[in-house]
């Protein structure tokens, strides 16, 4: 006798889960987007105290599909174009459930062999692919946000080793483009280097950090005392996915010796492409990458890889073994743990697996290709369309546009749009105007799908 969920009841609704996904999965485009939804309203429908008793599986079906997915953002959506877009593809959703049921933690080799092993394994796969050399480690954490919060402590771990044992750095400075992700500086808020020691280093007209100016920046610091220990580039940025000049920046980086972090968070998966590796050049001499395979590579929430030429650095920056955790010695029983503040692992790496053996590396390179092409496409009607602009290059997936004239109408445009339920568009200011974001990245994305979107944006466009 179990306490559990008998295993026929298991069966039963576990099938019953899967027919719901397949369903969903099938007719995704007849769920709105955004839901029709205000502030409270689910919290006031939901009970204010957990059941005294327990309730049958139906019940928590019913109004799992009755309460909480009417409530949701589906962020799964052909037509989901905001932010970056993501897809929860088939054999991750099943990866995701299979490391549901094992529940490894993957802290110690000897807790989880499987899971420690198979992350080296699928990060090799996905190294080679993306055309990093051999000496880059690769380990999983949640978010890019948690990724590079960890280089950045590799990188003051390397420069000011005294740190860890005694706290209290001052005067350490580091720099990222004025157009780098907002985690960059919660990691340098995190890690005591205050953030106003994060230098945003000015960009060019498409977006991309000034080499020039990094280097005098740099010279300006040190000439002022301070300690310049790290510089990050970002190979896709969140607003335009503008990329930096990473082989120029490696080059300074190397010659004042700093730590160089590569933010590849949203564009990495795109260095697959024969074509798209040269945006890349220099990267295979970064200290450290950071790429989500949540983002644009087809794997649920939530799965992000830091690469390291540096791992000894990494694992000095954090190892710490309390005597319960200590094992033997075997150098191929990696324990993950002491790579970073965690130590409880999500065995993450099975659903990133599935997701690339089931598609394989070709299947990727033309997904992703075809996201590229569909993007180029829409940026071409937003141009034959002379009411719009294009504003930013269309490096990757993403397509930054807006209408001609003032903000206030582009934001009431957007809106309206998004109101409609059937597309979700975000929004960036670029040179101090407001422009609109389409950002392609789910797999199941056609372009009828964009045509939607276009006709919807053209009738929504403001008239008299
Ligand atoms: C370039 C870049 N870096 C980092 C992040 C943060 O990603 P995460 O949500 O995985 O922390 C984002 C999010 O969109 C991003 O665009």
């Amino acid at each position: 006798m179990t306490h559990d969920m008998p295993p026929d009841e298991f069966r039963r609704f576990g099938y019953e889960a899967i027919d719901w996904i397949a369903g969903f999965l099938a007719n995704i485009r007849d769920y709105r987007v955004l839901p029709d939804v205000q502030p409270g309203a689910l919290t006031d429908a939901l009970p204010c105290s957990g059941p005294e008793h327990g309730e049958p599986m139906e019940e928590l079906l019913r109004d799992f599909r009755d309460q909480i997915v009417p409530a949701t953002t589906i962020w799964n959506h052909p037509r989901f174009f905001a932010y970056f877009s993501i897809s929860a593809s088939g054999p991750g959703i099943l990866g995701e459930l299979l490391t549901a049921a094992l529940d490894v933690n993957g802290m110690l080799w000897k807790s989880s062999p499987a899971a420690t092993e198979l992350e080296q394994v699928a990060l090799g796969w996905l190294r080679q692919w993306t055309g990093l050399p051999d000496d880059f480690f690769g380990i999983i954490y949640d978010t890019a946000s948690v990724s590079s919060m960890h280089a950045i402590a590799a990188a003051r771990e390397l420069m000011f080793p005294e740190v860890r044992e005694n706290g209290g750095l001052t005067g350490a400075v580091m720099y990222c483009s004025e157009h780098a992700h907002s985690s960059i500086d919660k990691g340098a808020i995190a890690l005591g280097i205050g953030h106003k020691n994060v230098r945003k280093v000015p960009v060019d007209a498409e977006f991309r950090m000034l080499p020039g100016e990094l280097d005098r920046m740099i010279g300006e610091d040190r000439a002022a005392g301070r300690k310049p220990f790290c510089v990050v580039a970002t190979t896709g940025t969140t607003s335009t996915t503008s990329v930096d000049p990473v082989a120029a920046i490696v080059d300074i980086a190397e010659r004042h010796g700093l730590w160089l972090h590569v933010d590849a968070a949203y564009g990495g998966p795109a260095a697959i492409l024969p074509e798209m590796r040269p945006l890349f050049a220099g990267w295979e001499r970064a200290d450290s990458i950071v790429m989500n395979p949540h983002k644009w590579l087809f794997t649920p929430t939530d799965i992000s890889v830091l690469y390291t030429r540096r791992a000894d650095v990494l694992r000095r920056a954090f190892s710490l073994v309390p005597e319960y955790l200590k094992t033997a010695g075997d150098p191929r029983a990696v324990n993950l743990m002491d790579y970073g503040v965690q130590l409880g692992r999500r065995f993450r790496a099975l659903k990133l697996w599935f997701v690339l053996r089931y598609f394989g590396r070709e299947g990727i390179t033309s997904i992703l290709r075809d996201h590229i092409a569909m993007a180029r496409e829409f940026a071409g009607w937003v141009r034959s369309d002379e009411r719009f602009e294009v504003v930013a290059p269309v490096t990757f997936s993403l397509v930054c546009f807006r209408m001609r004239g003032p903000d206030e109408p582009n934001r009431a445009m957007m809106e309206a749009v998004n109101a409609t339920g059937q597309v979700f568009l975000s929004h960036t200011v670029l040179n101090g105007r407001f422009a609109l974001r389409l950002a392609i990245g789910n797999i199941q994305t056609t372009r009828d799908d964009l045509r939607v979107t276009w006709d919807l944006v053209k009738a929504c466009y403001p008239h008299g």
